[in-house]
């Protein structure tokens, strides 16, 4: 009976605190309370039950999410895929026979005392980096060493997989790939190790073999860990490569041709973001043909563009003003959305960095201003755009023009159940490994007039509508203590397309 009693006093502490942020609340917290008690009293037999909250979430995408009317059958993935070989930096660097010294920035890397010296210095910020390592041959022989370094097969959980799938391409192609009736084409510079992880179900047309891999070299330290006289403030990641196949897209216009074979009825598009680095002389060219290659894909098959990380505002305003508006849907995550808003000069460009969790409110502003200003919001748009997967490590939010999608509340709560389980590693939800941060309660925009919303734990995807544009949010369930997280967004993102379908009047 005690436990009842803690449970109560736990539940009665909660609501005192969220009577605060709203007065209106607690009456459909209590409901909800004597709903969900019952079944609480069974899962709680052997301790106390804090994760109520969790758990009705959990239980109530199960019981939700169900599968579109329509299917997709064959899907096309490009361009960008190679593999990821984690390491510990510090580790590899005595590999190398390095002797700790003092950390400088490097933009390009030609040397192994080039990583060096920028490895000391991120890893002394704690901060994340990726470089393009200059020399093919020295490159190709840290990959090598990379590769073999045994401390790489003891590292923790990962029981010897140093090597991972890499690229947005190819990580979205192996989600795909983990559903049975779906086709899945991946167009990308495919060398044999990676063709040998891919999932057998993915078909990669010849013209996309290699025959070396593209490697990316993933240098993580921990948290105070120490070299010589540098220590990190914080776990991180210095990422080098020497992927010209990747930077230049080269495997667009391959991708592009093998369509028209393939008939596909969704595709899915990449790598964008791999030509920035490449500089401006080549981004400018290389855009433009893109741009043309893209607009080349029939019009009655839809195209998803997955964004990533960007730097140049330049860059970021031409995909904004050139290819957003001949895709049909995005997916990106808060960095993304805050970086494409500031360089479009959009609504709240002015916010520097998301403080925490991002303000719901704020979001939903520039998810409408794309969808208004590059979309098809109006019918008499040009634009193709109507579709927004948002992604954020507390929420998610799906933006659609009315009209063009259906099961919107499937496919964004299927991405979060992806996002919930797939960072701990796991294939269900383990209540005790995640915790709830998304607001419950928010507003549908940041200024005036705005909706006070909230999220009823019991049907987790909380809807609201702006002009032509509907939004549906579902909380994530965020791992405490993350496997690995890299492609948790394509993940993400894959798995909000499975669920989605495009609606056929949107076709015409
Ligand atoms: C919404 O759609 C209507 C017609 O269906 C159109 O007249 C109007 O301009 C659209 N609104 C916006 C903000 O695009």
């Amino acid at each position: 009976m005690w436990r009842k009693a803690v449970l109560v006093a736990l539940l009665a502490f909660g609501m005192g605190f969220l009577y605060q942020t709203d007065p209106e609340l607690p009456a459909r917290v209590l409901n909800y309370v004597s709903q969900s008690l019952p079944h609480l009293e069974i899962t709680a037999s052997s301790e106390p039950h804090p994760q109520a909250l969790e758990e009705t979430i959990a239980r109530a995408w199960q019981s939700l999410i169900s599968a579109p009317a329509r299917r997709w059958q064959r899907v096309a993935v490009g361009v960008n895929a190679c593999v990821d070989v984690v390491v510990s930096g510090v580790g590899l660097l005595q590999a190398l026979a390095l002797e700790p010294g003092s950390g400088r920035d490097h933009e390009v890397l030609h040397s192994k005392e080039d990583l060096k010296e920028a490895f000391v210095h991120y890893m002394g910020k704690g901060a994340a980096a990726e470089r393009f390592f200059s020399d093919k041959e020295v490159f190709q022989r840290i990959a090598r060493a990379a590769a073999e370094y045994p401390g790489a097969q003891v590292r923790q959980n990962l029981k010897g997989k140093e090597l991972y799938v890499g690229g947005n391409a190819a990580l979205i192609g192996q989600k795909l790939a983990s559903n049975p009736q779906l086709s899945v084409l991946l167009c990308g510079p495919v060398g044999p190790k990676l063709h040998e992880m891919l999932d057998e179900q993915i078909v990669v047309p010849p013209e996309s073999l290699q025959e070396n891999d593209e490697f990316h070299l993933i240098l993580e330290y921990k948290s105070g860990e120490q070299w010589g006289p540098s220590q990190a403030p914080q776990a991180n990641r210095f990422i080098l490569s020497h992927d010209l196949s990747n930077g230049e897209m080269s495997a667009l216009e391959t991708f592009i041709a093998s369509l028209e074979e393939f008939q596909p009825d969704l595709v899915v598009l990449s790598g964008l973001h791999m030509m920035e680095g490449m500089g401006r002389d080549l981004w400018e060219e290389r855009l433009q043909e893109a741009v043309v290659a893209i607009s080349e894909v029939k019009n009655e098959v839809p195209v998803h563009l997955e964004l990533a990380s960007m730097t140049d505002q330049d860059y970021m305003n031409r995909i904004l003003h050139q290819v957003m508006p001949i895709v049909n849907s995005i997916g990106l995550n808060e960095q993304e959305l805050l970086f494409l808003t500031q360089s479009g000069g959009g609504p709240h460009a002015d916010v520097t960095s998301w403080n925490g969790v991002p303000d719901v409110g704020r979001v939903s502003d520039i998810l409408l201003w794309v969808l208004e200003n590059h979309g098809r919001s109006s019918p008499q748009s040009e634009a193709d755009l109507t579709r927004i997967h948002f992604h954020t490590l507390a929420y998610h939010i799906m933006a659609t023009v009315d009209g063009h999608w259906a099961n919107q509340e499937s496919a964004v709560a299927a991405g979060a159940r992806v996002a919930s389980t797939q960072a701990c590693g796991l294939q269900n939800v383990d209540i005790s490994k995640v915790l709830l941060k998304a607001p419950l309660n928010f507003y549908s925009s940041f200024s005036e007039p705005r909706e006070n919303l909230r999220v009823d734990p019991t049907r987790p995807v909380t809807v609201w509508h702006r002009g032509n544009v509907s939004f549906h949010l579902t909380p994530v369930l965020v791992c405490k203590h993350p496997l690995r997280t890299v492609g948790l967004g394509d993940a993400i993102s894959a798995e909000g397309l499975m669920f989605s379908e495009i609606t056929p009047t949107s076709e015409l």
